[in-house]
């Protein structure tokens, strides 16, 4: 269950998010917890999780290891930081930073290298979904930013299907809907790296999850978890669709 808190919260206020969400998820071992705060706050996140089995990632990186690149964070950096996890390829930075399949690739890259465990995200926008194209859509980023992996590369990332149309908006993939998109993603996985494979790597399901719709969508076999935005602010909120199953 991994939260991705976009551009919110102050050092000071993720200090507080913890101290009230820490003991609200402590009993809960039948997931793994992960908080994707902005780099500024990554120092005090990694502190207030220190003896929880809460662990951090970042919400993106560079695929250079360092350099003349104002303004990026490489992924030696994150993982120094005490990252064990980044976001790659979210439609918010495809959207508005020019990110494509490629560069998906090249970050993906560069958090293995780092040691770093990548979700990266894919998902159709609203007209690709009206226009029958969600397959097809989902078949080209998986070719372009993640059929480049070794197999043993592949075996070390988790994905995240985010119907572009769900995130933000309160729509929710109905989780039919969702655990088809996520088939036809393992069926991608399964053609190229072979069915173990496909049955072992983990999809996230993120678009508008909420503690009232997570536990429909994690019924769903082919649904591994949740990459949360909105919901994953309020600790409160974000405990209660860890503990879904409570
Ligand atoms: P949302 O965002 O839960 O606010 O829809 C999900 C995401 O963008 O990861």
């Amino acid at each position: 269950m991994a939260g991705n808190w976009k551009m919110y919260k102050s050092p000071s206020e993720t200090s507080a998010f913890f101290e009230r969400f820490n003991p609200l998820v402590s009993g809960a071992d039948h997931c793994e917890i992960v908080i994707c705060p902005p780099f500024v706050d990554l120092a005090a996140a990694v502190e207030a999780v220190s003896g929880t089995r809460v662990e951090i990632g970042g919400q993106n990186l560079y695929w250079e290891s360092e350099g003349a690149y104002t303004g990026e964070v490489a992924g030696p950096m994150l993982a120094a930081a005490g990252c064990r996890w980044v976001i790659v390829g979210h439609s918010e930075r495809r959207q508005y930073f020019g990110e494509s399949d490629e560069t998906v690739l090249k970050r993906t890259l560069a958090a293995l290298q780092a040691g770093l465990t990548p979700i990266v995200c894919v998902g159709e926008l609203l007209e690709q979904r009206e226009s029958g194209q969600t397959e097809a859509v989902l078949v080209r980023q998986f070719e372009g930013g993640i059929a480049g992996l070794a197999p043993e590369q592949f075996a070390r990332i988790t994905i995240a299907y985010e119907p572009v149309w769900a995130i933000g908006t309160g729509k929710t993939a109905t989780p039919e809907i969702a655990a088809d998109a996520h088939r036809v993603i393992r069926g991608q996985a399964g053609a190229k790296y072979g069915a173990d494979a496909a049955a072992a790597v983990r999809i996230l399901y993120g678009g508008s999850v909420k503690p009232d719709n997570v536990k429909g969508l994690m019924a769903q076999e082919e649904i591994d978890g949740a990459l949360v935005g909105g919901a994953s602010l309020k600790p409160d909120s974000f405990a209660a669709i860890v503990n879904y199953n409570s």
